[in-house]
């Protein structure tokens, strides 16, 4: 098999440390998301995802498996196939057997991921050429993708992270990426009931809260920190005019923190905003596509109306 592998680590781990120094420094404190995903921050999204309280995995891979057949009537087969963010690449799977693509390009900022990904895959679909590269997925726009007739494969209702503006301006590089004939498949979890997309957050397994407070053990391990990440508590919370789900780490009691030679004072019920997970109608993502120069084709949701997967091409 052609691969080549990306692994700019050390530029990583640099990236990581001034994130962090800046995050805690910052009022009000705030760490991005995709820092979740180390090792054990993968392994542990993978423990919500098969959550009870956690639909979002399990509907879309219904959807998925259910829609195949139809996309490929959109599609055609022989795409280069371009996964941003594709974690463990598992969801492809499901696409993979229909659509017959000439090339799979799953990309993650996390090695692990990418790797995990390539291996689950020669495993399942030996016969898919894979070219595996890691970065993070909005310099999409920078990589050098294999020729051919693109489809972008985003699943999982990543763009949930962004906020609203980021997220056209993605959608609009996306569109850029995917090219004249170019498609985009991308999942995008639904506004709904408080109480489905709280518990969705607080699983009461407390695997989501593991996962939240992971991020400082992370710190701890590779900034040399000494956060004690049981001394903060998981806050999740659905912020209905924002449309968002929140995930916030919150000091239980004062304390100090040292992180890379600076203390970082905390005050009791002081919080580091950890996540923001964008909930949309079909209508307003449509919207924010066609701003950034999609078509919409088609939606497909589940009857509880739970979740969305939209295929769009270029405009
Ligand atoms: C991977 C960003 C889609 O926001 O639902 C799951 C991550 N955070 N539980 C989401 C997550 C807490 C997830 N995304």
């Amino acid at each position: 098999m052609n691969r080549r592998l990306e692994v700019p680590s050390a530029a990583v781990d640099e990236a990581f440390r001034e994130h962090v120094l800046a995050g805690l420094a910052q009022r009000p404190r705030r760490l991005a998301p995709k820092y979740f995903y180390d090792g054990r921050g993968a392994a542990l999204f993978e423990a919500i995802c098969r959550s009870p309280e956690y639909y979002v995995t399990r509907v879309e891979k219904a959807l998925l498996a259910a829609l195949a057949p139809e996309l490929v009537a959109f599609t055609g087969r022989h795409r280069v196939l371009v996964e941003p963010g594709s974690g463990s690449g598992e969801k492809v799977r499901l696409l993979a057997d229909l659509l017959q693509p000439a090339v799979y390009v799953p990309v993650d900022l996390s090695p692990h991921y990418v790797s995990a990904a390539e291996s689950g895959l020669a495993r399942h679909c030996p016969w898919l050429p894979i070219r595996p590269i890691c970065a993070d997925f909005t310099q999409l726009t920078r990589l050098a993708l294999p020729p051919g007739r693109r489809l972008v494969f985003f699943p999982g209702s990543t763009i949930g992270n962004l906020e609203p503006e980021e997220a056209a301006a993605f959608l609009a590089g996306l569109a850029v990426c995917a090219g004249p004939g170019g498609g985009l498949l991308i999942g995008v979890d639904l506004k709904k009931d408080r109480a489905v997309l709280e518990a969705a957050y607080n699983d009461a397994g407390g695997v989501t809260a593991a996962f939240n407070r992971n991020l400082l053990v992370r710190i701890n391990r590779e900034l040399g920190a000494d956060f004690d990440p049981h001394a903060f508590d998981h806050h999740a919370f659905y912020d209905e005019a924002r449309g968002r789900v929140e995930m916030h780490l919150v000091a239980r009691t004062a304390q100090s923190v040292w992180c890379d030679g600076e203390r970082f004072r905390f005050a009791a019920g002081e919080t580091i905003h950890t996540e923001n997970s964008y909930k949309y109608t079909v209508a307003e993502f449509e919207a924010l596509a066609v701003r950034g120069g999609w078509r919409p084709r088609q939606v497909w949701c589940d009857p509880a109306r739970l979740f969305s997967v939209h295929y769009l091409d270029v405009a």
